[in-house]
């Protein structure tokens, strides 16, 4: 098979319901390549949901982002119950190199994990808040990259990181170490009440080296006036197809 411009846009399924969540599906499956189940729509309809959504797309198709953090052991009790052969799956990497080691190995069959470095909500300021060291909270990409060389030791399959520090993560971590970056904001859309801090436009991100780009609120929030998701995504992927040529 191979590897279009749209299997690189990753759509974040950020909807309270499952009526909401499969609508989506069905408008955009032609659209994007993954869809990502988040917290909020793994709270309200849990596993059950996931068994529903492979009855419409493949599990290939589908990222399951929990970044779920406790123990090892009981961060694998839920993640033996959820179904396999999903595309991805999160952790945070704050978890640290022996948690990740022992929960990657746990569950090499049934998907690629991905440790989330450093949220892209989050500044330089609340790493000081936080109590991190003045070299990391001047510059968060130290900490994304240090995180990423950890997680690639732990045996994850790459990292979530910002489209602004993916080109260094590359360079660490090397070609083949997954970078999937959310905080995608394209020029042509704006989100009312912005959290995402470190953001970057769907070029940018691709420019850049990412792998993947995680779209929500640009895609579904787009004006119908203008021809909503639909166009919303066609407008992101003919970005990731432009970034994408040599
Ligand atoms: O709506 P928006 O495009 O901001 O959605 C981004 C998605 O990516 C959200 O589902 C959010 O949970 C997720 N995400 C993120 N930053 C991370 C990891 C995941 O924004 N570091």
């Amino acid at each position: 098979m191979t590897f279009q411009p749209k299997d690189r846009l990753i759509f974040a399924l950020d909807v309270p319901d499952k009526r909401q969540a499969l609508d989506l599906v069905q408008l955009l499956e032609g659209e994007v390549g993954l869809f990502k189940l988040g917290l909020e729509l793994y709270l309200a309809e849990g596993p059950g949901l996931l068994k529903e959504l492979v009855n419409i797309i493949d599990p290939e198709r589908i990222f399951l982002d929990l970044k779920l953090y406790d123990i090892p052991a009981t961060v694998l009790g839920p993640i033996r119950s959820i179904l396999h052969g999903l595309a991805l799956f999160t952790l945070p990497s704050d978890l640290g190199p022996a948690a990740l080691k022992s929960i990657v190995s746990n569950t090499a069959a049934a998907f690629r994990v991905l440790a989330v470095t450093v949220l892209t909500s989050t500044t330089g300021d609340d790493l000081k808040a936080l109590g991190y060291e003045r070299r990391y909270w001047e510059n968060p990409a130290r900490l994304v990259v240090d995180r990423a060389v950890m997680a690639k030791e732990a045996g994850c399959a790459g990292v979530v990181c910002s489209g602004r520090e993916v080109k260094a993560v590359k360079e660490a971590c090397g070609p083949d170490f997954l970078a999937v970056c959310p905080g995608i904001r394209p020029e042509w859309a704006a989100v009312p009440g912005d959290d995402q801090k470190r953001i970057v436009t769907p070029y940018e991100a691709i420019k850049n080296g990412a792998d993947y780009i995680v779209v929500g609120r640009p895609i579904r929030t787009y004006p119908e006036s203008q021809g909503g998701p639909v166009a919303a995504a066609r407008r992101v992927v003919a970005e990731v197809a432009a970034a994408s040529e040599p």
